[in-house]
């Protein structure tokens, strides 16, 4: 019996290609799972599978593990955070390179690259308003994995929002498990409000605005908000300068600690507080890398377009969980505040109980984190 998955259906040997000629340079991969063994090894255009334990890198993990690393519940680096990859030969950096072919391999996830993209000749920057009709702003968001929305909420709403996280700041406490924090010169400074409509009625009244209803049901019509779970709806605060922790997000895909399967596709919806720029941290996107994998550590050596996305208090971004993102240092005053809104798919509830996150995994644990970024 062979650990290894059955291929995808109409596996593409272009996008296998791919997918090889970046991992390749991490060597073979074997997992020990329980008393079975599986080796990958890139060879040439592909990948054959043996049962002989001797690849450049050796991962021993249990069996429910395995399960979940194959069925997109759990990735590496949520396995590597709770505690039950062993690594006999080779480290978590091979592991990672050869995600993006696993993900092929088990479940059929291509390999992004930006040649192969269809953008549909959209405008990578483009705004839209609540004017346009919900087909112009599912076709944007559909082929970007993002939208921009200009002006959906008004300054006086805005301004309500802003008294409201003003009153949840001056009432959190680190440790308090409805905030994150981050380490400064200065001590350490509140990052992300979480859970936070379940202690305001005025950010839990946005949450169930119908004007985000409409955006955040373009791709899933039955798509819930789950104000209990999941961290609710998290209020960002972007702090200036060096940070320790997780203020400034690399580039991720948001199903990255976990959940894939569960949660994708997911529409987060960002209400602007307070606008953003470059100089108050602003949000960057890979157009059309939804449902895709980038090369482990892209970022340091690939040709991928980014697009920064610039807003006004009041606008709205909205985007596909899994569109490959970064929310980046501020390189001036710092200050942006963005209330997140996630519709997920309704069997999430199954799933994910009151009170839990993938999100657990991280929140809490700042020196960890800073440590593996
Ligand atoms: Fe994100």
């Amino acid at each position: 019996m062979t650990l290894a998955p059955a291929r995808p259906a109409h596996l593409d040997s272009q996008l296998l290609a791919l997918a090889v000629a970046d991992t390749a340079r991490a060597g073979s991969l074997t997992f020990l799972v329980g008393d079975e063994v599986l080796t990958y090894r890139a060879s040439g255009d592909t990948v054959t599978e043996h049962q002989v334990p001797d690849g450049d890198t050796v991962v021993r993990l249990e069996p429910a593990a395995w399960h979940d690393l194959v069925a997109q519940l759990r990735t590496p680096i949520n396995l590597l955070l709770g505690g039950v990859l062993d690594f006999e030969r080779g480290g978590f950096d091979q592991l990672a390179a050869w995600d993006r072919v696993l993900r092929y391999l088990h479940a059929g996830f291509p390999p992004y690259s930006a040649d192969r993209t269809d953008l549909r000749g959209r405008d990578v920057r483009a705004t839209m308003t609540l004017a346009d009709p919900d087909a112009e702003l599912r076709a944007q968001l559909d082929t970007m994995g993002y939208l921009h929305v200009r002006d959906v909420f008004t300054a006086a709403e805005m301004a309500v929002a802003n008294a409201a996280v003003d009153e949840l700041a001056a009432r959190a406490t680190k440790g308090d498990d409805e905030s994150w924090w981050v380490g400064t010169d200065e001590g350490d400074k509140l990052c992300r409000l979480v859970y936070s409509t379940l202690r305001s009625e005025a950010l839990r009244r946005l949450e169930q605005d119908l004007r985000l209803a409409r955006l955040g049901r373009l791709l899933d019509a039955d798509a819930i908000v789950t104000p209990d779970r999941m961290e609710g709806s998290a209020v960002l605060i972007k702090v200036p300068g060096q940070t320790q922790g997780l203020s400034n997000i690399p580039w991720h895909q948001d199903c990255g600690m976990g959940g894939h399967a569960i949660l994708c596709p997911a529409v987060s919806i960002g209400i602007q507080l307070t606008g953003s720029t470059a100089g108050s941290g602003n949000l960057l996107m890979v157009p059309g890398s939804h449902g895709q994998t980038l090369p482990y550590q892209w970022h340091s050596r690939s040709d991928v377009p980014v697009v920064e996305i610039d807003t006004a208090p009041g606008d709205v971004t909205v985007h596909v969980q899994d569109v490959m993102h970064a929310s980046p240092k501020p390189t001036g005053a710092g200050g942006r505040r963005t209330m997140y809104v996630t519709f997920y798919p309704r069997t999430l509830t199954d799933h994910v109980g009151p009170g839990q996150a993938f999100n657990d995994l991280v929140r809490n644990r700042t020196a960890e984190v800073a440590g593996l970024a």
